[in-house]
């Protein structure tokens, strides 16, 4: 059953059409450059995330907002999410790694989902949001998850 769901998903992110992949890439490069902001609203819209990390754990977050170390792990989560949308629409890779290295770690899609839900609305407020772009990214990370759903 998880074979097929991942079929699916694999076929969904390549039936991404050359517009919406465009349109995907071209909002996102207008907050790739926000890392720090976007873990700040993901770590604020679920602190069950934030406890999930050894060197964050408990900490105010207003506090550890400005620190070298939080700028450090918001570059390596924005910067992988970058790959994957370099790449698009070949995710598979970038499937593997995230569940490679998350899925020992106990992340839940309840987790993942809010980390989703805290993106969207962090682009919401910082591009011309516009149903056309709703879609293409909707389609871009129903198929992403769909594929990292099927294997963790
Ligand atoms: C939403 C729930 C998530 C939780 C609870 C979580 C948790 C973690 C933890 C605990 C680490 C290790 C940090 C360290 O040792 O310094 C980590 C590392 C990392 N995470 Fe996540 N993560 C989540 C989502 C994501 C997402 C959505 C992405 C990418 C789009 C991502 C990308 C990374 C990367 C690239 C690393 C560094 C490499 C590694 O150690 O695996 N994470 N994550």
């Amino acid at each position: 059953m998880k074979f097929i769901i991942l079929a699916l998903c694999v076929a969904a992110a390549s039936a991404l059409s050359a517009d919406q992949i465009s349109l995907v890439q071209s909002s996102y490069a207008k907050v790739k450059g926000h890392s720090v902001d976007i873990l700040y609203a993901t770590f604020k819209a679920d602190p069950s995330i934030q406890d999930k990390f050894p060197q964050f754990v408990g900490k105010d977050l207003e506090a550890i907002k400005g620190s070298a170390e939080f700028a450090a792990h918001a570059g390596r989560i924005v910067g992988f999410f970058s790959g994957v949308i370099d790449d698009l629409p070949n995710i598979g890779p970038h499937v593997d790694a995230l569940v490679a290295t998350h899925k020992p770690r106990g992340v839940t899609h309840a987790q993942f989902n809010n980390f989703r839900a805290a993106f969207t609305t962090y682009l919401k407020g910082h591009v011309d949001y516009n149903a056309e772009l709703e879609a293409a990214w909707g389609a871009t990370l129903d198929a992403f998850y769909g594929a990292v759903f099927a294997k963790m």
